[in-house]
């Protein structure tokens, strides 16, 4: 108990470093990583949802549609492997898939890892529900250390799904520096599964980050409505604007709050200005092309073994592994 208070003091503290670090700055900026409150994830939700937001069906599709040749290149020597799931949020794409093993009677750990306890919980309750056999294995930590002492640990072939674009929150950089982190701590014959949002009609894209109910501008709010409420700040949410942005050169899909008037807020006894109009940067979206996702692999030591589409060709699954 008294770790667990400790653990959100701090972390609570970090979120506090963070947005004043990023309010400070010539161009202001709060990381995407601080949408994910209990409100957040809510509107995520909804987000995934909407017929605007084409990411979440187009992965379904993939999943639905290629399930069985997963299946087998997950299972290629009847060994039992591990089913490591970076980020698992509410298992619905990954669900299409436990079935399908589970139906095969493939023998496998489900690992999903994430930061937060309460997910898991939450996780773990409705998989097994559904799916009482499940071997589930949920790991609390961080995606790196826990990849660490698997490594180390049970000799097992692990395969690494990472979904739902989340890559695109990182820049080119990180990106590189995650993938080949993952690869570093893989063994040969081991597998990264990752879901990437493909480069497509800018006005398509747009549309998925600006939908026409306001669901994405309220992620957005709710990321100064969260300041506000764990942080004590005095943000007029009703004076910032949401303004998605979709660049087809770089790919980048950006969204930013701007400050509908000259203004000031209060935080943690700071007073920060706005011009009017002034953003504050929130998040990338970054959507890739074929060519590109490539190089990704191949840059961090993988070799592409599989992409695999949805009907639309708007989403790929591409499937990398260690040789
Ligand atoms: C969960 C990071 C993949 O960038 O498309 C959805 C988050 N942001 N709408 C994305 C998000 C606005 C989403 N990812």
């Amino acid at each position: 108990m008294f770790e667990t208070i400790e653990k959100e003091i701090i972390k609570n503290k970090q979120f506090l470093t963070d947005v004043l670090d990023g309010l400070s700055s010539d161009s202001k900026h709060i990381s995407s990583k601080y949408f994910y409150d209990k409100k957040g994830d809510a509107i995520f939700q909804q987000i995934m949802h909407m017929d605007e937001y084409y990411l979440t069906n187009a992965e379904l599709d993939i999943f639905e549609s290629h399930k069985s040749e997963i299946a087998r290149i997950f299972f290629p020597e009847q060994q039992p492997f591990n089913l490591i799931e970076f980020g698992a949020g509410d298992g619905m794409k990954t669900k299409v898939l436990l079935k399908e093993l589970l139906n095969h009677e493939i023998p496998f750990d489900y690992v999903p890892i994430d930061i937060s306890q309460n997910a898991l919980d939450q996780l773990h309750q409705s998989l097994t529900k559904e799916m009482p056999d499940l071997s589930f294995k949920g790991i609390q930590g961080d995606y790196f250390e826990v990849l660490n002492k698997l490594k180390e640990s049970n000799g097992r072939r692990n395969v690494v799904l990472f979904l739902g674009s989340n890559i695109g929150n990182f820049t080119n950089d990180e990106a590189q520096s995650f993938t080949s982190n993952i690869s570093n701590k893989l063994n040969p014959g081991d597998l990264l599964f990752i879901g990437v949002d493909l480069k497509k009609d800018p006005k398509k894209i747009l549309l998925a980050y600006n939908d026409s109910k306001g669901i994405t501008a309220e992620f957005n709010y709710n990321l100064l409505r969260r300041i506000n409420r764990e942080l004590g700040g005095n943000f007029d949410v009703e004076q910032f604007e949401h303004h998605p942005t979709y660049d087809p050169v770089t790919g980048e899909c950006k969204s930013a709050l701007l400050s509908k008037i000259e203004q000031e807020v209060e935080l943690d006894g700071q007073t920060f200005h706005f011009a009017e109009w002034e953003p504050i940067h929130t998040e990338i979206s970054r959507k890739y092309s074929l060519k590109q996702l490539h190089q990704l692999a191949k840059k961090s030591g993988f070799e592409v073994k599989k992409d695999l589409f949805d009907a639309n060709q708007y989403f790929v699954d591409s499937i990398w592994e260690i040789v």
